[in-house]
């Protein structure tokens, strides 16, 4: 063993680094050369053949060889950390030119749209919202409306009862009750909501949305009532001359009452299957509030006059988006839906 046996494995060394293509492989180098039972290490347990007056110089040579390997291999472990932390990096590049994944955007549903519409159009007019349960007593949606017990009235409302007596209110009115014990007149109020009725057909649904609207004042007339809902149809539908009529009707907890029609916007009041073969299509009804409806809540019939009307939702949406089918409302069908996206109010 001599310097150039040291020198050729200081080559070796240093060309097997230069060659290193990973962390493992340096590793590896490092191992062989430099190791417990690499071949420097091998070299220092031969300095003891040597004479002694060559060791100390061997030695040395070995040591600074040592050195100088394992400097080598630092700088090469750095410079391949360096190359796989780019590499990672590459890796993860975001490719911010590549087209954004599209979000799904949402509409709001026709009823929806129908009933901010109502309110937005009617709230202009002073209507203020309430509210009213949807299962209610008998009191609350028959008796106090002065539809009592045997009343024939009670039949046309096809009632959904429960087993404990109460019933899903059958339509917006008893809002009116709940209101008028609540607040003192004069008051206009819009109370929208869901409706049930034991009802199927192109028409009909179990369940549709109302808007109740009544006012109570000193002085209302019936005349109040019809500008009202002439303005409001005329507005709602976006037509000056829409054909409407005021066909005198019944309802019990009204005095004169009327059901409102419009000219079938389907068939331009020609007559298709939407409006029976009639050409018109009923979408409120409407009159003077009853002086005994007045005076189930207390309010003095000599002082206060008042009209109330109550509209169907699903109805006026039919007419208003010419949708000829009532029960597209409840299906849920997207292709549907989607029809009305972007719609506003
Ligand atoms: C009533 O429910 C009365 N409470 C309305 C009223 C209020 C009159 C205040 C006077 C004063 P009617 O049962 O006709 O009336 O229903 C009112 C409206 O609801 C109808 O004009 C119609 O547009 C709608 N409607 C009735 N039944 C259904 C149903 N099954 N499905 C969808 N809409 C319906
Ligand atoms: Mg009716």
């Amino acid at each position: 063993m001599d310097s150039e046996k040291i020198s050729f494995i200081q080559k070796n060394a240093e060309q097997a680094i230069a060659e290193a293509r990973d962390l493992t492989a340096l590793e590896q180098i490092r191992i062989e050369f430099l190791g417990k039972k690499g071949q420097l290490t091998a070299c220092l347990k031969q300095l003891g053949n040597l004479p002694p007056d060559q060791r100390p110089t061997v030695g040395q040579i070995i040591n600074n060889t040592k050195q100088a390997i394992s400097a080598q291999i630092d700088q090469k472990k750095a410079l391949l950390e360096h190359d796989a932390e780019n590499e990672r990096i590459a890796a993860d590049t975001i490719d911010v030119t590549l087209p954004s994944r599209s979000r799904h955007i949402g509409s709001h549903h026709p009823v929806t749209l129908t009933l901010q519409r109502i309110q937005r159009l009617l709230g202009s007019a002073g209507f203020e919202i309430a509210e009213g349960p949807e299962i209610e007593t008998d009191h609350y949606n028959f008796n106090a409306l002065n539809i009592p017990e045997s009343h024939p009235a009670r039949a046309m409302h096809d009632t959904f009862y429960l087993e404990d007596g109460h019933l899903l209110r059958t339509h917006t009115s008893p809002v009116q009750i709940h209101v008028m014990q609540e607040q003192t007149p004069p008051f206009r109020v819009l109370a929208p909501g869901k409706v049930y009725r034991c009802d199927s057909d192109l028409t009909h649904t179990p369940m549709f949305h109302q808007v109740e609207g009544f006012a109570v004042d000193t002085e209302i007339s019936f005349a109040h009532l019809k500008g009202l809902i002439e303005s409001f149809l005329k507005a709602f539908f976006e037509q000056e001359d829409l054909p409407i009529r005021f066909r005198p009707s019944y309802f019990p907890f009204t005095e004169p009452s009327a059901e409102v029609d419009i000219g079938c916007v389907i068939c331009q009041g020609e007559g298709c299957r939407v409006c029976s073969k009639t050409g018109w299509l009923e979408v409120l009804g409407c009159g003077l509030i009853h002086p005994n409806v007045f005076a189930n809540v207390g309010i003095d019939d000599e002082k206060f006059s008042g009209y109330a009307f109550g509209m169907g939702v699903q109805r006026l949406a039919m007419l208003r988006y010419q949708i000829n089918d009532l029960r597209l409302f409840f299906e849920n069908d997207l292709r549907f839906l989607n029809q009305f996206k972007g719609q506003i109010h």
